[in-house]
């Protein structure tokens, strides 16, 4: 008999709870263990006593379609380094290892990106924790493994989104520009960019220029459509890093820049008029895609078994249609970025679309 700790950390995504359910489903249901869900990340086993509850496949069940995470989660608060009320920061990492033996568990499953496995790693190997991983993040940037958690529901949303900008660009003749999250990478742009049509897609991983973008615009006028759509990364740049430049002068607004700053530029270059969609955060909510259900049950039941076996230490991952394990300490600091030579580039090149270079 077994007691295991589970936890979400770093921003949310659609798909956590569909892990957890997973989870108590295998760890419950097959192996008739104990299952303890632990508040808002490491700082739930922070508090004293630690903040967690036991779980059940009954309280989980309706959960499968719900975006978030029912056991909250934070992106503040490095334990290593936690900035305390009065302006200090100190090293909590004990108390959180402190917190994981006072629940008495015997692993951990902790859910996260690459920052928030890298965290866990480190308190686990510190603290005596028996630490699982699995990987979530809407950005898709965990290295080795093809999927993450949360990464196709984002894409759905930022396709629809498309979908809808289709119509009112070509009614209006405008250009319209949808900027979508990424942090420093172009996945959710590319894939969302190549399904939902559009005409223009820039990514963190191409700089572009406006010159080039401005003749997409003109060449499309000229083959009768007097309009196009571009899906923008927030985190795009040119060569020149000009655009950081810019994003300064926006002030502490992280979002929302890039977007507004291109509608500018290509307005005052091209004389197209443009119109700009921020969809910011509604790409973590959202029901979970059945692919991220998919992959959200698969890496729990791998998860779970894993510490069956106390093959620990591990992250689940998705490679070759299949759920491989492997070292965390092999997948973290791997940041993946969009392969500018891979399939998607290229098809997005084959089918006539602006890459901004
Ligand atoms: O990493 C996920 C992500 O949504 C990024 O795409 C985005 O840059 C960032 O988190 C937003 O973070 P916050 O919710 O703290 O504003």
């Amino acid at each position: 008999h077994k007691r295991i700790g589970i936890l979400t950390s770093g921003g949310d995504c659609a798909g956590l709870n569909a892990v957890i359910r997973a989870v108590v489903h295998r760890a419950v249901g097959t192996y008739n263990w104990e299952v303890w869900g632990i508040y808002r990340a490491t700082q739930g086993l922070m508090q004293r006593p630690p903040q967690a509850t036991r779980l059940e496949p009954k309280q989980v069940d309706a959960a499968l379609t719900l975006a978030g995470t029912i056991l909250g989660t934070t992106n503040k608060g490095n334990p290593f380094a936690f900035p305390m009320s009065d302006g200090t920061v100190r090293d909590r990492s004990s108390e959180i290892a402190e917190g994981y033996h006072q629940l008495g568990l015997d692993a951990l499953i902790g859910i996260g990106g690459d920052g928030s496995l890298a965290i866990l790693r480190k308190l686990a190997e510190v603290g005596g924790i028996n630490l699982v991983g699995i990987p979530k993040t809407i950005d898709n940037d965990v290295g080795i493994t093809e999927r993450s958690i949360g990464f196709d529901t984002a894409v759905n949303i930022a396709t629809e989104a498309l979908d809808r900008l289709q119509f009112t660009a070509a009614s209006h003749d405008r250009v319209m520009i949808l900027e979508v999250m990424g942090r420093d990478a172009g996945h959710i742009a590319i894939s969302a960019g190549i399904a939902g049509g559009a005409d223009i897609i820039l990514i963190p991983e191409i700089p572009y220029t406006l010159e080039r973008i401005c003749q997409q615009i003109q060449q499309r006028k000229q083959q009768g459509n007097n309009y196009s759509v571009a899906i923008v990364s927030e985190a795009v740049r040119t060569e020149s890093g000009e655009v950081v430049q810019n994003m300064l002068s926006f002030g502490e607004c992280r979002y929302g820049g890039i977007g507004h700053y291109l509608a500018d530029r290509i307005s005052a270059l091209s004389g197209a008029e443009t119109r700009v969609t921020v969809l910011g955060h509604t790409q973590r909510g959202g029901t979970p895609s059945p692919l991220d259900r998919l992959t959200a049950s698969a890496f729990g039941v791998a998860a779970v078994d894993l510490i069956a076996d106390k093959d620990y230490d591990k992250m689940v991952t998705w490679q070759n249609r299949q759920v491989v394990s492997v070292p965390i300490l092999d997948a973290i600091g791997q940041y993946k970025a969009v392969d500018s030579q891979g399939t998607l580039v290229k098809t997005a090149r084959g089918l006539g679309i602006c890459l901004g270079d």
